[in-house]
């Protein structure tokens, strides 16, 4: 054991280092397959090494160069289980590449953040079977959820139209890949992107779907997944506030000093602070919760707080933004200690909080009263396949 921790360092850092440490996708080299082959180099077994090795050029790689014998691929089988099928009929571009970010080892275990389906077998297949009746169905909004509906109707020989308002599909996953060690997530769209064009579903990007835009298409079913927006609104002063997705956006450029607030204890506020940090900014950070990033699986949260520790920021724990003032040409934010209710007033060139997202359901609200289901989704006949109630159409997204 001291042989195994000396060439691979601490187990219970192993996983966030890994993440931390993953390859671009175009990379052949898995982050401790060196290590691996450094550890075979020594004695005299095969050896068989499994850690974020997730696509097929780099398992390749390391076993036809000799680094190791046998390669795991543990969560890439999670995120895609016909891994190895799609290598038999060569549709090896079509495996939907593992992001890495664990979820599949939280208490969800082993949920995928990428595939809906894996643990739930039961109710959502793995391969989607075609449909006896073709529909038009309309998706509104190519976030990672519509890009989802839209593949799934698309396998199903739907005939499918997604509109999105962006120039570039993704939604909030586009942001979260702004943190330098989630680049990968970005896959969660890409995969969906490139089998979505496989399939030939038409994709409408810079398009802000209104009612008669749907009506238009005079579909047989509508599936709105418009995300929300950031929920900074009600707070005093909110005018003075930049929310996270405009930072990360690019939209609204960090200033030379930034307080960045969390409100979620989740990764958003965390990358704004990277995002700012990199660029140069000075950052203060403080956040609702007793420690960082609460929300989140262990192995992210290790990430976070070495990160904050080698930026050398001091975050502030148990603070509720209450108000956001401007003060001559800076700003004055006034947090509240959760457990003695003492305010302090911190000064930034801004003020970036998180407090999650309120549903952009507009259109959802106009559609509604048009639907067979007044907008209510029955999950027993979505998961079954049948149709909504009321309605003659089978459901095209049931599996
Ligand atoms: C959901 C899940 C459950 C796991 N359970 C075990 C386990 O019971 N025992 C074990 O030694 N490793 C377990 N592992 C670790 C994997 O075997 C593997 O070492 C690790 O996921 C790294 O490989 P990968 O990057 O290919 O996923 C588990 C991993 C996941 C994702
Ligand atoms: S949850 Fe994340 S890490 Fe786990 S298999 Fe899915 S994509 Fe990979």
């Amino acid at each position: 054991m001291d042989f195994f921790n000396a060439v691979y360092g601490r187990m219970d850092t192993q996983i966030g280092l890994a993440m931390e440490n993953m390859p671009g996708m175009a990379s052949p080299i898995g982050p401790w397959l060196e290590k691996a082959a450094a550890f075979k180099e020594k004695i005299n077994l095969p050896v068989f090494h499994a850690a974020r090795i997730t696509d097929i050029a780099t398992a390749r790689h390391a076993v036809r160069e000799g680094l190791i014998d046998l390669v795991g691929m543990t969560r890439a089988q999670i995120a895609d289980p016909h891994l190895v099928a799609k290598i038999a009929a060569g549709e090896e571009e079509r495996i939907r590449p593992c992001v890495g970010f664990t979820h599949c080892m939280s208490e969800l275990r082993p949920a995928c953040l990428h595939n809906p389906a894996t643990g739930h077998e039961n109710t959502l297949r793995q391969v989607i079977q075609p449909a006896s009746n073709v529909r038009k169905v309309v998706v509104v909004g190519a976030g990672p959820a519509g890009l989802e509906a839209a593949r799934v109707c698309g396998e199903r020989g739907h005939d499918v139209v997604v509109f999105e308002a962006a120039a570039r599909a993704g939604g909030q996953v586009l942001l979260a890949s702004e943190a330098d060690w989630r680049k990968d997530i970005v896959a969660i769209s890409d995969w969906r992107l490139s089998e979505l064009d496989r399939l030939g579903v038409e994709l409408r990007l810079n398009h802000f779907a209104e009612t008669a835009d749907i009506h238009e298409r005079n579909p047989d079913v509508v599936i709105v997944a418009t995300g929300g927006t950031p929920n900074i609104d009600w707070l005093q002063g909110a005018a003075n506030i930049t929310s996270v997705w405009d930072v990360l956006s690019g939209n609204a450029p960090p200033s030379g000093d930034v307080l960045v607030v969390d409100g979620t204890g989740r990764h958003a506020a965390l990358t704004a602070a990277q995002y700012c940090w990199n660029k140069g900014a000075s950052v203060q950070f403080a956040t609702i919760d007793e420690s960082l990033a609460t929300e989140q699986a262990y192995a992210e949260r290790v990430v976070w707080r070495r990160w904050i520790h080698q930026s050398k920021i001091s975050p502030r724990f148990e603070e509720q933004l209450k108000e956001v003032r401007r003060d001559g040409n800076k700003l004055s934010a006034v947090l509240q200690t959760e457990l003695t209710g003492e305010l302090t007033e911190l000064s930034a060139g801004q003020v970036i909080f998180d407090y999650g997202t309120i549903p952009a359901d507009g259109l959802y609200h106009e559609l509604r009263e048009g639907s067979v289901n007044s907008g209510v989704t029955d999950l027993g006949r979505l998961v079954a396949g049948e149709a909504q109630c009321g309605s003659r159409q089978t459901n095209p997204a049931g599996t």
